[in-house]
């Protein structure tokens, strides 16, 4: 897809973020002037536009926007924070500080950011096959600032890489990593709106494969944990027995314990 990148109407210039953004992805630049998006994307021939804010780019696609917030995992962290109730992907993970994490679908990354926080002393690799969302979240973590120091901490601690996982995993030396960490798109989605979403849109699809668990227990220390929907039969397909959920949620994580 031809993405064009331009700035919001008030700035003037192109800022050193922006032009170090221009540079790694090579994306074309073209002057705002006074245009709507839609006729930047009818003129360029687009199939969607960034806009540069100076809190990070946002992606203009089929009328939608895509940028990254770090809403749903400060909800998380903030349930720690305040309750002291402890999120159920770190229970799943039983992460200690300190580990080594790869999370292989990075998606908006709200699950790599509450790890992250989990983790202060630790190190998280999030991977995206997708380029656009790999663009968009790194960059809207590396530029994203807010009040709490907690929040933006965790945030600039996780590395963004665009790759897919199983090219990744497969040069990874065995026992490199303490959790391996896969929550791939749902096969049916779970909200009536999600089919909506630009992340839906821009998402890799494919199911996990029995390669990729093989590689991801391979490469891990400690366990290997993939997050689906309880009822869905992928649990049963990849061969993980072991799995916890609640009653009252339809999410569950399977486990598969190494240690
Ligand atoms: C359900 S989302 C992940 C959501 C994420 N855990 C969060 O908290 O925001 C799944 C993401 O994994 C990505 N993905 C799917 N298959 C992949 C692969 N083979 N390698 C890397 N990323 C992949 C999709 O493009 C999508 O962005």
């Amino acid at each position: 897809m031809e993405i064009v990148v331009t700035t919001t109407h008030s700035q003037k210039g192109l800022s050193t973020e922006l032009i170090k953004f221009l540079d790694e992805t090579n994306f074309s630049f073209v002057q705002r002037e006074n245009s709507s998006i839609k006729n930047i994307q009818e003129k360029h021939k687009a199939g969607a536009v960034i806009v540069w804010h100076k809190d990070g780019p946002v992606l203009h696609l089929e009328g939608k926007k895509f940028y990254y917030h770090p809403s749903m995992a400060k909800n998380r962290i903030s349930l720690y924070r305040k309750k002291g109730i402890i999120d159920p992907l770190i229970k799943a993970c039983k992460l200690s500080d300190g580990d080594k994490f790869l999370d292989c679908t990075l998606g908006l990354g709200a699950d790599a950011l509450v790890v992250t926080y989990f983790n202060s002393q630790g190190q998280t690799i999030s991977l995206e096959s997708s380029q656009i969302i790999a663009t968009i979240v790194k960059w809207g973590m590396k530029l994203y600032t807010s009040e709490l120091i907690w929040l933006d901490e965790a945030i600039k601690r996780i590395e963004v890489i665009n790759s897919n996982y199983l090219t990744y995993l497969s040069l990874l030396a065995d026992k490199s990593f303490d959790i391996i960490y896969f929550d791939p798109m749902f096969r049916n989605p779970l909200l009536k709106s999600e089919p909506l979403t630009p992340l839906r849109l821009l998402a890799n699809h494919s199911p996990l494969s029995l390669e990729a668990i093989a590689e991801a227990t391979r490469v891990a220390r400690k366990r290997v944990v993939v997050k689906e929907l309880a009822r869905s039969g992928e649990f049963n397909r990849l061969g993980i027995k072991n799995f916890v959920s609640s009653p009252n949620n339809k999410i569950a994580f399977g486990i598969i314990d190494l240690e």
